[in-house]
Order: C-alpha cells, then sequence, then structure tokens
C-alpha cells in the first residue's frame, strides 16, 4: 500500500520525504530518546541513510515496510518516526516500533501513535496480529502500549545487543478482534 494517509485527533501518518532528515535526526541522534532503544544515538549521515532507505522501502513491491512520519495535525511539525513491518515468516503478522521527539512526551501522542499504527495494520493491511517489543527498564513504553489495548505476552531472552552487552525484550501483542473491539484511533 503507498501512500499511507491515517490521522487521528491531533497527528497524520505520512510516508517520509528527504526533507525530514533534520526532524528525525532530532530523535534518532537524541541519548534522551534512544535510551531504551536498541542502538546508540545516530549520526545525521546514519539518519540520512535511515530516510533514504525508508522512501526507497515504501514503493518497494510487494511493500513489507511502513516506515513513516508521525506529523502534528495543527503544525505540521514531524513529532516521531516510527515503523510497522511485516514478519516474513508469519501470516498476516507485523512488528511495530518507534520513538517520539522528546518535547511531545506525556500528552498522550505516544498512545494516538500506537493507535494509528494499529489502524494500519489491521484496517489497511488486513493483518491478524501486531506484536511490539520494549527494553525491560522502557516503563514510558510499557504503560503506551497497554494503553493502546495491547497485552503483554512475554519475554525473548538476549534479543538485542546494545552498548555491549545482550539485552532481553518484553513483548506485547494485540489480535484483529481485540483491536475491533476497542476504540478508533
Ligand atoms: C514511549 C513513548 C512513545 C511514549 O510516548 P508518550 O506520548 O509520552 O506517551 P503517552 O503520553 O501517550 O502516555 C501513555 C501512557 O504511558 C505513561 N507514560 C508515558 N511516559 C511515562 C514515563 N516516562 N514513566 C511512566 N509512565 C509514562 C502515561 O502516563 C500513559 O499512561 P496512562 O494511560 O496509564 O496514563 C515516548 O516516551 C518515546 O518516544 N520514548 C522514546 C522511544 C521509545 O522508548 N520508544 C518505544 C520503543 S518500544
Amino acid at each position: 500500500m503507498y501512500p499511507v494517509d491515517r490521522h487521528s485527533a491531533r497527528l497524520s501518518l505520512r510516508e517520509l520525504v528527504i526533507d525530514d532528515v533534520e526532524a528525525v535526526h532530532s530523535i534518532y541522534g537524541s541519548p534522551e530518546v534512544t535510551e531504551h532503544l536498541s542502538f546508540a544515538p545516530r549520526s545525521r549521515t546514519e539518519v540520512e541513510g535511515i530516510v533514504s532507505r525508508s522512501i526507497a522501502s515504501a514503493t518497494a513491491s510487494p511493500r513489507d515496510e511502513y516506515a513513516l512520519a508521525l506529523v502534528a495535525r495543527d503544525s505540521g511539525e514531524l513529532t516521531g518516526y516510527v515503523r510497522l513491518a511485516l514478519d516474513p515468516h508469519q501470516q498476516r503478522a507485523a512488528t511495530i516500533g518507534g520513538a517520539l521527539r522528546s518535547d511531545f512526551w506525556g500528552r498522550g501522542y505516544g498512545r494516538e501513535a500506537v493507535r494509528l499504527l494499529l489502524a494500519l495494520g489491521f484496517l489497511d493491511l488486513d493483518l491478524h496480529r501486531v506484536w511490539a517489543a520494549r527494553a525491560p527498564m522502557n516503563t514510558a513504553s510499557a504503560k503506551t502500549l497497554l494503553a493502546s489495548g495491547m497485552t503483554e505476552e512475554g519475554v525473548i531472552r538476549g534479543h538485542v545487543h546494545v552498548h555491549g552487552a545482550w539485552r532481553d525484550s518484553i513483548t506485547y501483542g494485540i489480535l484483529l478482534e481485540e483491536w475491533s473491539a476497542g476504540d478508533e484511533p
């Protein structure tokens, strides 16, 4: 599916453009934002590569990755970088993840963003299951995923290698029938 065009009350999901590099770098270059992510803060050059690859993957056929800009509807500002990736070895399943600019934290945007990704997955992509993984210490992510209607499912031991060590992940999932019973984003 291309292009993605989904809205909630305050946010939109849209395809990335190369002019988004600076805004994405303000997220992925930040030690605060990446504290619990699976990588160290990215340089501007690395972010340029990420955005370029995201743009290229958007028009792949079949498309298996939706790396998108999360935008505030009132100002048009890029507030987050989010991603839904189809699971290569599962039927109608995908993983979601992402990060918000830190000055947007704590106002319900994270929950709204997850609900938008779930709407993309279930309504546009006809998925059956969506899941996410967080670092054990990432309390904000735990609360956001639960507040979005997802269920904690378990631990993947030694899931990611970050800051020189293997780290576990806590996983969350939601099925189509559970999502349908919840609120629209
Ligand atoms: C995780 C993240 C997306 C949350 O975004 P947010 O806009 O601040 O979250 P919301 O305002 O929608 O809050 C959702 C819930 O989380 C809680 N929460 C948010 N930040 C929190 C924090 N630092 N500590 C404890 N709870 C927190 C809120 O109180 C709310 O819970 P409630 O519904 O029970 O009141 C944001 O902190 C972020 O981008 N972090 C860096 C990247 C990251 O960790 N991504 C997730 C990877 S799995």
